[in-house]
């Protein structure tokens, strides 16, 4: 894969601080408006990331840990928390007041009154719609469970072998054709996208790479563990229904059987998984690290405040189409 293609200052500028061309040299500018769904900016950390993934033919793996590219990630990741702390702040408020962890976060998803997305999916989009969501996504899960695996080493007892399970799952249980990622590259391929990884970065959304970073933002810094740990509880919890829905939103359609795949093994496998990630991943970690309850919640509320802007803006951006084709 080829670095990706600028789209702003921010992308430019990390683009040449990856080309060595200007290193040395490099700092960015960030610009005064909000940066949570910035696409040039959110390009730009995408692409600090994905150093630590899969990186790019045309950079120096070397990269990754020179001073200047992690000055700037560094400056990006502090824009963009902060920007999530303050929209999180309402979410956070409303959290219920339990003992136990789990039932605040399977609450916190249960209350969700957010744009149905699922449910325009499951009911009315049109293929090029279906087709829009599963590019929108693409990015994120043809690396899906990838972030969550930085946060294996970082656990201890309980909590990492409950997580190592459900990575095990996600990573086909030893069945590489069931692999979470292959699920979802044979789904873009039967719909006709490209299944290349990341082979849309260059055309999704900003929100939908905020969503993909907000991973790595919590599994690439290890400050970052207790929110990493109750985003994933939250990407769990919330996938039961929306992917049983969208599967039925894709038989409407009459795609090929391999769309649906991916979305029907999340409506079997998540319902375990949601009770495994909040019960024996978070329970135990919250029992061990008291203190970190609340970075958990704060996680679990960026994954369902992304979640919403990103179902708000697919919903929005699909009816200002249908406008001007009306
Ligand atoms: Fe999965
Ligand atoms: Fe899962």
């Amino acid at each position: 894969m080829k670095l990706p293609e600028p789209c702003g200052p921010v992308s430019r500028r990390v683009g040449e601080a990856l080309r060595a061309e200007e290193r040395g040299r490099c700092h960015v500018v960030l610009p005064d408006e909000p940066v949570l769904t910035d696409r040039d900016v959110q390009l730009a950390l995408w692409t600090v990331y994905e150093l630590s993934y899969r990186g790019f033919d045309d950079v120096d793996p070397a990269a990754e840990s020179d001073p200047d590219v992690v000055r700037i990630r560094g400056v990006i990741e502090h824009r963009f928390e902060q920007e999530l702390r303050q929209e999180t702040r309402t979410r956070l408020a409303g959290v219920p007041d339990r003992d136990d962890v789990a039932d605040q976060l399977l609450t916190l998803v249960r209350q969700e009154d957010g744009p149905k997305l699922s449910s325009y999916l499951r009911r009315e989009a049109t293929l090029e719609e279906m087709r829009d969501y599963l590019r929108e996504r693409s990015v994120q899960q043809l690396r899906e469970s990838d972030p969550q695996s930085f946060l294996l080493p970082r656990l201890e007892g309980a909590a990492k072998v409950a997580l190592a399970e459900l990575q095990y799952d996600e990573y086909g249980a030893g069945r590489p054709e069931r692999l979470h990622q292959t699920l979802y590259a044979e789904a873009l391929a039967a719909v006709g996208l490209d299944d290349r990884y990341a082979a849309y970065v260059g055309e999704i959304s900003g929100t939908a790479l905020a969503s993909a970073n907000v991973m790595s933002l919590f599994a690439l810094n290890r400050r970052g563990l207790a929110a990493g740990l109750g985003h994933f509880a939250v990407f769990e919890a919330s996938s039961v229904v929306p992917s049983r829905r969208i599967a039925s939103g894709i038989e409407r359609l009459e795609l090929p059987a391999a769309v649906a795949t991916y979305f029907l093994e999340h409506v079997e496998a998540d319902a375990v998984h949601e009770q495994v990630a909040a019960r024996d991943v978070c329970g135990p970690y919250v029992a061990d690290h008291p203190d970190q309850r609340e970075a958990v919640l704060f996680g679990a509320a960026c994954a369902l405040h992304l979640d919403e802007l990103s179902g708000r803006e697919l919903l929005a951006r699909w009816a200002a189409a249908a406008e001007v084709a009306s």
